[in-house]
């Protein structure tokens, strides 16, 4: 064993994870996310308890999602200063000051009443331009709330640009973006839009904004994009199933590469080992070091809780 752990290659650690962590207003109490087992939906006072919690850890990282009471056409609770995402952003902010990376995703399919990630056009089509301005503002409400970071999320073309543009101009040229640039259209999603409580209008899809699982030197082409409009990390989403793009981008750029493992991913392992048909421990560690193997030294996890606490032990 003491022979194996010399060689071996790759090792992850607490530091590499991020949590994505769900706060949703109007409710009174955390709720469990049937699909997500061990992942709630939070208030604002228990998404802090289990940011403390997570410190205590040792975790480093936390993305938060916002889930508005309010959703409507323009996703206009997204850049509210008091919007729900904004108020957890200000109170982690406080309570942890640097000693945790606050991270805010940007995108507002959480914000809308038909469940895109922009703003929708007479057609039924998002309209990419004009999606841009509100991303922008998002950027602007989450870095003034606290955020150290924003992710944007929505795969509009032109969104890292617009995005730096806006903090700059309000005094955030220091807060770094982190590009969901290689995003597909995939199905490994559902059980986040559960967590989100997002519906896509009329049984809709992202197909016309996310990547076509079809193609990876695709991927190449949004990571130099989204590089060139001033992208600080850029990330591959999802993980497992796109290990090969993680390790293209990987070979291809020198920035910090990172990938998401995301709910759908999360939710299987929960699932097959509930029926006892895998050990999902092993599994769950497996895949981590799979990504981080294939290049990604920053993996989004909803395992982050679960590998701080002692992976099962398998550590
Ligand atoms: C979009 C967004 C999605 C996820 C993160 N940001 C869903 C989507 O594009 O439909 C999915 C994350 C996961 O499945 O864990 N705002």
């Amino acid at each position: 064993m003491a022979m194996r752990d010399l060689v071996a290659e790759t090792e992850v650690s607490v530091s590499d994870l991020i949590a994505p962590l769900f706060v949703r207003e109007g409710i009174d109490a955390a709720r469990e996310i049937s699909s997500l087992p061990g992942v709630f939906q939070h208030t604002v006072d228990s998404l802090r308890r289990e940011v403390a919690d997570l410190a205590a850890l040792g975790v480093r990282s936390v993305m938060v999602f916002g889930v508005p009471t309010d959703k409507d056409a323009t996703g206009s609770q997204s850049c509210a200063a008091n919007g729900i995402a904004q108020q957890a952003l200000e109170a982690l902010r406080a309570d942890m000051g640097d000693d945790m990376v606050i991270i805010a995703d940007l995108c507002v399919d959480e914000y809308t009443d038909h469940g895109h990630c922009g703003i929708v056009d007479e057609h039924g089509r998002v309209d990419n331009d004009a999606t841009l301005e509100l991303y922008a503002a998002a950027a602007v409400a989450q870095a003034r709330a606290g955020a150290h970071m924003v992710a944007p999320s929505g795969m509009m073309d032109g969104q890292v640009g617009a995005i730096r543009a806006a903090l700059d101009a309000d005094g955030f040229s220091e807060i770094p973006i982190m590009a969901y640039s290689a995003k597909y259209a995939s199905g490994f999603y559902g059980p986040f839009r559960d967590a989100v409580d997002v519906t896509i209008a009329g049984g809709g899809d992202r197909k016309g904004y996310q990547q076509d699982w079809r193609n990876g030197r695709e991927a190449l082409v949004e990571v130099a994009a989204d590089l060139a409009q001033g992208a600080d990390i850029v990330m591959v989403k999802p993980a497992v199933t796109y290990l090969d793009v993680i390790s293209a981008v990987r070979a291809a750029v020198d920035v910090p590469v990172a990938a998401y493992h995301v709910s759908g991913e999360y939710a299987m392992i929960k699932a097959a080992a509930a029926n006892g048909w895998i050990d999902g421990d092993v599994v769950a560690l497996e895949q981590l070091t799979a990504i981080k193997r294939a290049g990604a030294g920053i993996i989004l996890t909803y395992l982050t809780r679960w590998f701080a606490e002692g992976a099962g032990g398998l550590r």
